[in-house]
């Protein structure tokens, strides 16, 4: 299997900005989300094959109340996923899970499920082709 990483900073953003004042992030910079429900990153990432990807994703929130988001890939159904407090807005943590992949071109859209938007994100790494 092999991993690729997308940056946040690359990604489509719906509310929310690039930013890069809180070290540590990958590549440029990070997202920042606005602090509204509904405000969400969108990766395109691509599958060789049809199959489970594992997803890494580099986040960081420096408050202490967790900030969930609801997972999509291809706009089905959502894996909701938690981003608690990291300690600081420049300690970034991984949350790592598993999606289904469509060969080819795929969305996966990280979208805040509560009025505190989500976490700042920084990157995902994608690895495709199961365990070997
Ligand atoms: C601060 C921080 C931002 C963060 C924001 C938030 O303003 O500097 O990077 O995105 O808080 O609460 O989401």
């Amino acid at each position: 299997s092999t991993g690729t990483r997308y940056e946040a900073e690359n990604a489509t953003i719906s509310q929310g900005a690039v930013e890069s004042n809180h070290a540590g992030y990958s590549g440029t910079g990070f997202v920042n989300g606005d602090n509204v429900t509904g405000a969400y990153t969108e990766w395109t990432i691509n599958a060789p094959a049809a199959g489970t990807a594992t997803i890494a994703l580099r986040y960081a929130n420096g408050t202490t109340t967790s900030r969930p988001a609801a997972v999509t890939v291809n706009g089905g159904a959502a894996q909701n996923r938690d981003y608690p407090g990291t300690g600081a807005w420049t300690t970034w943590a991984t949350d790592t899970f598993t999606v289904q992949l469509n060969a080819g071109a795929n969305t996966l859209r990280v979208t805040a499920t509560t009025d505190g938007g989500n976490p700042n994100l920084d990157c995902i790494d994608v690895t495709t082709g199961g365990a070997s």
